[in-house]
């Protein structure tokens, strides 16, 4: 009964076809039909969702797991298994599993290889939640961030593994001779600010997805473990994109204030001291290699999420990777966190780059990269009936 587009999240679309309402199209009227045509050039792990009040509508349920297989069709895997992790649609505040409300059970042989493709589509909290998913009962190899292929993983004992909203990860593993696997899922939250205390993020039980038959891993509790390191794993490789320093760098300061915002006080979302839609544009020409710093100036969780380009994480707190480059579209920045990344600007268009917390998103924390020369024939706002947050 409302407007709504479809974003197809971290795939390398055309910028037609990319669903931001008032940035790439105007929201699509009830019983009215929109056509998207892209080709899919990056196998991997992405998902789709609403970009019309999206805040609303991916709570409401209008998104879904997007897999891109590779050129020759199956992944070498036996199992391959999408283990779409998201709010219960119904309004409780447990996790929910591929639509399900509780564990899912994928059938798995002793001995078969399991890729088990893990979307973070939980909507979180003013603190801005980030799941923290913990494989249990084999050893396995973090494969893919985001869609894409990390270097030379090698098998790593249980780890959390910390995703904000819109991250993905691959796992593969082997299923052991005897007994199944577990995902066990847990959280990690944000400190509280100022006003925090009137958005408490409620507590939500542990649902898991269990692979293969038998006797389940010994139970354990998943905030013990380590937290997996995408900084420190795999095998160095070389990357045009940390080849050279980048032809131009921007400041993405975030941070919070309370404020005056659509008609009522809220906890204003800014980027660089400004909330949407009064953030200035970056502004990018095509082959360009483009910096970002991204300063975390806040106490909660922010998922950056760049749309129709891949990053590259040059470094977080002054740590640059060890092990294998780090490709994402969403990068995930802690409290207090500073995160480099660069990109090549091969993609025309306007784009949005925005926190994938809803909450903090429809409060201000978002912006768009334009290419120079570009400009959009639509427009955001109430009267335009384009509200792409
Ligand atoms: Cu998955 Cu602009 O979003
Ligand atoms: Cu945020």
């Amino acid at each position: 009964p409302v407007a709504t587009t479809l974003h197809w999240h971290g795939v390398r679309v055309p910028n037609a076809a990319d669903g931001v309402a008032g940035v790439t199209q105007d929201a699509v009227a009830p019983g009215a039909t929109f056509t998207y045509e892209f080709v899919a050039i990056d196998a991997g792990t992405y998902w789709y969702h609403a970009h019309q009040d999206t805040a609303a509508q991916i709570a409401a349920g209008l998104f879904g797991a997007l897999v891109v297989e590779p050129p020759g069709g199956h992944v070498a895997e036996q199992v391959d298994q999408v283990a779409l992790l998201h709010s219960d649609v119904t309004g409780s505040a447990a996790i929910a599993v591929d639509g399900t409300t509780h564990t899912l059970h994928v059938p798995a042989r002793p001995g078969q290889a399991v890729r088990l493709r893990i979307i973070d589509a939980v909507v979180p909290g003013m603190d801005g939640t980030a799941e923290a998913p913990a494989l249990l009962g084999a050893p396995y190899r973090v494969v893919a961030l985001d869609g894409h292929d990390l270097s030379g993983p090698q098998p790593l004992g249980p780890h959390r593994l910390v995703l904000g909203m819109g991250q993905r990860v691959d796992l593969v593993f082997s299923m052991p001779a005897a007994g199944s696997v577990r995902l066990v899922d847990s959280r990690v939250m944000g400190t509280p600010s100022a006003l925090q205390g009137f958005f408490a993020t409620p507590a939500r039980a542990d649902e898991t997805v269990t692979i293969g038959d038998g006797p389940p891993p010994a139970a354990l509790d998943p905030t013990t473990l380590p937290v997996f390191d995408p900084l420190a794993y795999g095998a160095a490789a070389p990357d045009p994109t940390t080849a050279r320093p980048p032809d131009v760098s921007f400041p993405v300061v975030l941070a919070e204030r309370p404020g005056f915002r659509d008609g009522s006080i809220q906890l204003v979302h800014t980027i660089n001291g400004a909330a949407s839609p009064d953030v200035p544009p970056l502004v990018v020409r095509p082959g360009q290699l483009v910096g970002l710093r991204m300063v975390n100036d806040s106490g909660e969780f922010h998922p950056m999420h760049l749309h129709g380009h891949v990053m590259t994480v040059l470094s977080v707190d002054g740590r640059a990777p060890r092990g294998s480059p780090v490709h994402q579209d969403t990068v995930l920045l802690s409290p207090h966190q500073t995160v480099d990344v660069a990109f090549v600007a091969d993609n025309p268009g306007i784009w949005m780059l925005h926190c994938h917390v809803p909450l903090h998103a429809a409060m201000g924390m978002s912006m768009t990269i334009d290419y120079a020369g570009i400009t959009s024939p639509f427009t955001m706002g109430s009267r335009s009936g384009n509200i792409p947050e």
